[in-house]
């Protein structure tokens, strides 16, 4: 879908070819784009503000018969950032315009003063994840993507970075994959079926695949797993993708909270905070979403993808509030509130990994809880890690995806909100307050001494609306992130 395109910009022919202008400065240097430019001199209404936006058809000696000239803004509020969003409102004006393949011109990296890689890569990204429409669902389906998103480079730009359009595919088209899990809806994916249609994914990539039924579970001692899961009609699944190369050094584990429903269980949710609830299994397609991608680039170390999809529902066979019930890992949990599901369903998953994988480092993603969207709002995750080594890392991945995190205090004081009278532990807090810091450190009491962080999730791996390169539904946050992070540890 992407690629470059070079030479005389008059003579090459596509839908549109888009120019982004800004209000400040001139951001390019070619001859030609610059005295196309010009021809918006006439249009007191195009000054190159944020989306100010000038289509001019049929300019003389132009081949593209449509120029879409766009504004970025200042320049000095141009980054990484502000160029996806850039390429994925093209991209879906474009989509609008019912228009097959377009060109964009890309800035000049000096002009920037940004890196050209920079620069190119977060624009591929934009056009890229902002070509995805979710439209299975529809019985008419009233757009179709772009074929085709070019970009505008000089020839030795196009030489040296000839590999990128392909590595962005690659890395983008994991966020997608977790996009569509995610927006799935919950009938359409109860565990047995997410389980299967990830591990087919999966066995392309050729991960090893394994598993684990509910009898299965049952055997292995998965009791905190399954006390979430014995309210519902559908049985849950334990889903282990392995990527093994040869002569690795290093094991990186990664388990994703997989709830493909969350009703609260008998505590259960109000309406207003249920019809989004599919989503809870956002870690979960991150994670699986992430183990495919990586496993197209290669990399040294071993990657295990730990993921437990279960359903939480309620019925007559629904765990109650105050039953007690025995972790993989041996603790006793008093299940003090049900809908405190997630951190139960990552305890086995976390204890099992630890235990069969011994990972050099282990990372959690999960939609674990309201309080961290309460914190941080919807765009930015909450981030927990005792290591500043493993967090800081992170955090860079993170500025450079734009998938931020933000790191999250672990205040061992706080721990004395999760003590049960009765149990060696509660799943529920006895403090109203710090909710995202306590489910976390309920998950640090399965660690043991594992380098570990947990991501929490819960605002922005989901939009009502949609963002400038994301439509309404699952955003597949993290998959870019860990797939940037697992070539750094
Ligand atoms: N799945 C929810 C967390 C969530 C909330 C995700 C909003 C996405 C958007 C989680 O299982 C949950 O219900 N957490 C409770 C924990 C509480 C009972 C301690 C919460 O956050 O209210
Ligand atoms: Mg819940
Ligand atoms: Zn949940």
């Amino acid at each position: 879908m992407l690629n470059f395109k070079t030479g005389d910009l008059c003579k090459l022919k596509a839908d549109a070819i888009i120019i982004p202008v800004c209000e400040d400065s001139e951001i390019h240097d070619n001859s030609t784009v610059i005295s196309i430019i010009n021809h918006t001199g006439t249009a007191k209404e195009f000054k190159g503000a944020k989306d100010d936006e000038l289509t001019l058809f049929d300019l003389p000696a132009v081949k593209t018969p449509r120029i879409i000239f766009l504004g970025l803004g200042k320049i000095k509020k141009i980054d990484s950032e502000s160029l996806r969003a850039f390429c994925g409102k093209s991209v879906k004006k474009c989509i609008g315009k019912k228009l097959g393949e377009i060109l964009i011109v890309v800035p000049s990296a000096t002009k920037l003063d940004n890196e050209m890689q920079i620069i190119i890569e977060s624009m591929m990204e934009g056009a890229f994840l902002g070509n995805h429409l979710f439209d299975k669902y529809k019985k008419d389906k009233k757009n179709s993507p772009l074929k085709k998103v070019a970009f505008f480079v000089e020839p030795q730009i196009l030489k040296k970075f000839s590999g990128l359009p392909s590595r962005v595919e690659i890395f983008c088209s994991g966020t997608i994959l977790a996009r569509e899990w995610v927006s799935i809806p919950s009938n359409d994916k109860i565990p047995e079926q997410l389980a299967k249609d990830m591990a087919a994914s999966a066995g392309k990539e050729s991960l090893k695949v394994k598993i684990f039924d509910e009898q299965k579970l049952k055997r292995l001692g998965f009791g905190a797993m399954l006390a979430v899961a014995s309210g519902s009609s559908n049985n849950p699944r334990l889903l282990i993708l392995e990527y093994a190369p040869k002569g690795a050094k290093k094991t990186i584990a990664f388990v994703g909270k997989g709830i493909t429903f969350d009703s609260g269980g008998i505590n259960l949710k109000p309406s207003g905070s249920l019809e989004d609830m599919k989503m809870d299994m956002s870690g979960a397609a991150a994670v699986a979403a992430t183990l495919i991608s990586a496993a197209k680039i290669k990399p040294e170390a071993r990657i295990i993808g730990a993921i437990p999809i279960v359903e939480n529902m309620l019925s007559g066979d629904a765990t109650r509030p105050g039953d007690i019930v025995t972790s993989y890992d041996g603790k006793t949990i008093e299940i003090n509130n049900t809908d405190a599901e997630g951190r139960l369903i990552l305890a086995d998953a976390i204890s099992y990994v630890i235990k069969e994988y011994k990972p050099d480092i282990l990372i959690d993603v999960a939609t674990l809880t309201g309080a961290c969207v309460v914190a941080l709002g919807e765009k930015i995750a909450g981030l927990f890690s005792p290591d500043d080594e493993l967090a800081e890392k992170i955090i860079q991945s993170a500025k450079k995806t734009g998938e931020r995190c933000w790191r999250m205090p672990l205040p061992e004081d706080y721990r004395e909100y999760l003590k049960s009278e009765f149990a060696d532990i509660s799943n529920m807090s006895s403090s109203k307050w710090g909710g995202a810091i306590t489910a976390t450190l309920f998950l640090s009491e399965f660690i043991k001494d594992t380098r570990w962080a947990h991501i929490d999730i819960a605002g922005p791996a989901y939009t009502k609306k949609g963002t400038d390169y994301c439509g309404p539904g699952g955003t597949g946050f993290g998959v870019r992130l860990l797939c940037d992070l697992i070539q750094k540890l």
